[in-house]
Order: structure tokens, then sequence, then C-alpha cells
């Protein structure tokens, strides 16, 4: 491990005469909206476009401990990775043996991150399998014992996101909660769902609110924000401080700057589009970077004249060249 930062990077993003909306610790966080961590979506391209937009913290995807421990892996170099513009920057951790988890955590320190985070909610068959994720929620007490390892090592805050349980039988998301805090977290998001629920049926906003009350730290809302409108839903349905917003910025980066969707046109969009694209491609080189930009554009489409039409041709683009053409001869009025 390298030499410790200092206990916390203030980002330089501080505005003039404008007060924190809250704070992770003594970090103060200008905003009330943030990217959610999600595989596969928010690296660093599709994270900077957010933060520019208003989202307040970039949140990294999840890390596994033992991905970090035994390092070299291309993939969790690209997850972690970051840019000084992005913070206040939190990387996520998956893990469940205090020592293993600990050792990731201290190896993430060189990267000089704002904020570890602790992932207690991925439903992922593989993740749950390994007692990571979602699957700790069967077990507060060891919950306990991986937060306060990590509050106590960390020279950064540290914080945690949690599912309201693992399944209807079992929503135990206040005591959870007030183990966290008890165990010195800074801040805990919660998505609004069990773990069986996966991603369907409606977010609880109203357990959100009861975590809001039971504790002091800053509570973040999450689940089911797909307009600007459901901002402000959520945080007076919760009385939250921030609220986390997912699948709902996927091709829609503008909700953080809270302008509706339909309000943004063609050129617009296409304008961030090739952005973004050229953003793909400096951080994963030209192949992998349209690859891997396809689930984004297929986002940024949806709902304009045309778009299904569209998403084949796009779908089968190989360069950035070809993307572009396909697009330039498009333009739908949007
Ligand atoms: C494709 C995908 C990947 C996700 N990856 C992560 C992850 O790495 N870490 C995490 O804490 N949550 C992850 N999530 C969950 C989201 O952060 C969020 O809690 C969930 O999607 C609910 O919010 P939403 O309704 O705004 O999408 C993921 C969700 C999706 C759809």
């Amino acid at each position: 491990m390298s030499a410790a930062p200092p206990a916390c990077q203030l980002t330089d993003r501080v505005e003039i005469g404008q007060r924190p909306t809250f704070f992770v610790g003594a970090i103060p966080i200008y905003g009330d909206t943030i990217l959610a961590p999600m595989a596969g979506f928010s690296d660093l391209p599709f994270r900077s476009i957010c933060r520019e937009m208003g989202s307040a913290i970039s949140y990294s995807a999840c890390i596994t401990d033992l991905a970090v421990v035994h390092g070299g892996s291309r993939t969790t170099d690209q997850i972690a990775d970051f840019s000084e513009a992005e913070r206040p920057v939190a990387l996520q951790l998956l893990g469940a043996g205090e020592d293993e988890l600990l050792a990731a955590a201290e190896r993430l320190m060189a990267l000089r991150p704002d904020v570890i985070d602790l992932n207690l909610g991925c439903p992922a068959r593989r993740v749950v399998g390994g007692g990571r994720g979602s699957a700790l929620l069967r077990h507060p007490r060891l919950i306990g014992r991986l937060a306060r390892r990590l509050v106590d090592a960390l020279p950064v805050p540290v914080t945690a996101k949690i599912r309201l349980g693992w399944d209807e039988a079992s929503r135990n998301y206040l005591e959870v909660a007030r183990i966290l805090e008890d165990s010195g977290i800074a801040l805990i998001a919660v998505h609004g769902r069990t773990r069986s629920q996966q991603y369907s049926g409606r977010a609880d906003w109203g357990a959100i609110a009861e975590v809001e009350r039971a504790v002091s730290v800053p509570v973040v809302a999450n689940g089911d924000v797909r307009s600007v409108e459901d901002i402000e839903a959520i945080k007076n349905a919760t009385g939250c401080a921030a609220v986390m917003i997912g699948r709902g910025a996927i091709g829609n980066p503008w909700i953080f700057a809270r302008r509706p969707i339909a309000e943004v046109g063609w050129t617009e969009r296409l304008a961030l589009i090739r952005r973004h694209a050229l953003w793909m491609v400096a951080q994963y080189g030209e192949r992998l970077g349209v690859v891997v930009f396809r689930k984004h554009i297929v986002r940024y489409i949806q709902g304009l004249p045309g778009a299904s039409q569209m998403r084949p041709p796009l779908l089968a683009c190989e360069g950035v060249g070809e993307l572009f053409a396909a697009l330039e001869a498009w333009s739908p009025q949007g």
C-alpha cells in the first residue's frame, strides 16, 4: 500500500457562496442528485458527463475485494479508474470477509478515492453465492464488524448502500441502518427493494423515509426515479438529503440538470452522443469503446421518431466514424 492520503480530499468544485447540501464525514457535497453505481454503465466517461450535468458524487460500479487483492485485472482497473474532475469519488467494494475486504480497501486507497462505499445490495447470484452484496443483509452483526473494521482503518469516510432486506419476510432495513450508523458509516444509500424483488415491483419510498428518520447520518433515497418530477416526489416522500438515480439516467444525463428529456432537441442530443462516444473510445480504445457504447446509444435515441428502425444499423457499427455517419444521416426531428 502506498503512503496514506490526507484524511479527506476536498473537491475543487466548491462553489463560491454556495452552501453544501450535506456532508459525507467532513466532505461537503454540493447538489442533491447522484448517479447510482451501475456495473457496465457508470464508468469514467458516463460518470463525468453526469457529474457535469449536476450529479453530486461519482460512485464507481462495484469492485470485488478478491479482484483488488489479487490485482492485475484490466477490467478492475477500468472500473476503479476516475478523473480528478469527478471528485468527490466513492469506490464501491463487494466483500464478506473482514480481512479480504480491508486489504482490498487499503489497496484502493492508493488511488486516493474520497470515500469507500460498501455494497450491501447487489442481488446477483454469483455475488450472493460468495456471501457478498445483499447476502450480508441476512447477517447484520457481520455487517457491523465489516463496517467497523473499514471505518477504524481507513483515512476516508466509509459509506454503505443497502436494500430493504433479503426478502419480504425479513425486511430488516432499520436494524441494518442503525448498525451501520453505530459502526461509524458516514452515509447510507437505500434502494427501496428487497433482494428477492431484484429490480421488479415498485421501490418502497415509505421504507426509505423510515430509515431517514431512524438515523442521523445522511440517507440517500434510491429506486424508480425516472423523471425530473420524480426527483422532487421522492425527496418529499422520504425527506432524504439526496436522491440516487440509476436506470433513469441512462440515455438521459440531463435529468441531473433537472431538464425534462422531452425538451432536449436532437442537435443537443447528438452533440452529447458524439462527446460520450469519443470519451468511450479514449477510455477503452475504438473497438471496445464502440461496443460498450451500444447500450448507451439505444437509450439516447429511445422514444425518438424512427428509433426502432435505427437500432439495428447503429448496433452494427464497429467504428466511431461509421456510428457518427449513421446518426448524421438520420437526424430525427426531436
Ligand atoms: C445494470 C445495473 C447495474 C448495477 N450495478 C450496481 C453496482 O455495481 N452497485 C450497486 O450498488 N448497485 C448497482 N445497481 C443498482 C442501482 O445502483 C440502483 O440501486 C437500482 O438500479 C435502483 O435504482 P433505479 O431505479 O434508479 O435504477 C445496478 C443496477 C443496474 C440496472
